[in-house]
């Protein structure tokens, strides 16, 4: 069939009708939305010719996808978590807010409610044969004043690039901790380096990446909310130079400015004052929060974590 076989003027209607928009009943956001969503899911269907066969193809991947629990993984990859991200620093400039840690995707591998501890914190229970890291930094506001008692709540993947609660693997809430600023607005973490995360092999989030020409792997990277009160929340997370896959990240979280470098720490005496017997890493990583104020976009994403603990 060739394409093109329906006029503008059908397809509105249709998809103003089918979205009740000549009703004055229901939700008039659902119907603003779906009228929108209706109209351009037509206009790909006839300016690809979209083949019947294609068209339940489609809806069947998105219904596997939808049942292996796997929306959260495919909405990074195809680009619009960091649309989003995109999106809301937009309407933070539009607002005259500036001078924040930069954000970048919250993906799909939070769970709440990690182990809350003051200043600092160890993340991995001594399982795990990764090299051991220290993330330390403080946090501050705009003003450049430290910030004590905000939450670093920090999340991140093991050696094998697998989380915990997701994987089945490991211990719970290994590798996830809250840590309370101290005084000066610093933070501890003792931890592991992570491995790159990859979508898993019979995910359907790697099967659209393959058919798109795309690997389905992310960077190295350490997951960050940080809150206090009186400041506006930040979701952000950092990577580390040099890792394979920094600039081309499957679910588009790489930022330039959230790229951090491990420092090597081979001295015997460091080594030994740090309780250690093998060399080991040490990233930093400062975040600075903008204050809370009226008209401000919101940054507290409302949405369904994989485990609610
Ligand atoms: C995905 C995995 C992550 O670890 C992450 O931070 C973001 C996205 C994913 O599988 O889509
Ligand atoms: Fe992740």
């Amino acid at each position: 069939m060739p394409a093109n076989l329906i006029s503008k003027k059908v397809m509105k209607k249709l998809a103003a009708e089918a979205a009740g928009v000549d009703n004055a009943k229901g939700d008039a956001r659902v119907k603003e939305v779906t009228e929108r969503l209706l109209y351009r899911i037509m206009q790909v269907i006839d300016e690809c010719d979209v083949s019947m066969d294609e068209f339940w193809s489609a809806v069947g991947f998105i219904g596997k996808t939808a049942n292996n629990g796997e929306l959260g993984l495919m909405i990074p990859g195809v680009g619009i978590e960091h649309f989003l991200d995109l999106r809301l620093d937009e309407a933070e400039k539009r607002a005259g807010i500036s001078g924040g840690t930069i954000r970048t995707i919250e993906g799909p591998l939070y769970v709440a409610g990690a182990p809350l501890s003051k200043g600092e914190a160890r993340m991995d229970d001594g399982a795990d044969p990764g090299e051991v890291m220290f993330i330390s930094g403080q946090v501050r506001g705009e003003d450049g004043n430290p910030i004590a008692g905000a939450i670093v709540d920090i999340w991140h993947a093991n050696s094998k690039g697998g989380y915990s609660f997701i994987d089945g693997e490991q211990a719970p809430y290994n590798l996830r901790r809250r840590i309370e600023t101290d005084a000066k607005g610093c933070y501890v973490a003792r931890t592991i380096v992570p491995n790159g995360y990859g979508c898993p092999p019979e995910s359907a989030t790697r099967q659209l990446m393959t058919l798109l020409g795309r690997h389905a792997e992310r960077p190295a990277h350490v997951h960050y909310f940080i809150s206090a009160p009186g400041y506006r929340q930040l979701t952000t997370q950092f990577n580390f130079t040099g890792d394979k896959y920094l600039h081309t990240d499957f679910a588009f979280g790489t930022r330039d400015e959230l790229i951090v470098t491990l420092e090597r720490v081979t001295d015997a005496q460091e080594i030994r004052s740090a309780g250690l017997n093998r060399p080991f890493a040490r990233a930093r990583f400062d975040i600075v929060l903008t204050k809370e104020r009226a008209n401000a976009p919101e940054t507290i994403v409302q949405r369904e974590h994989v485990i609610a603990a």
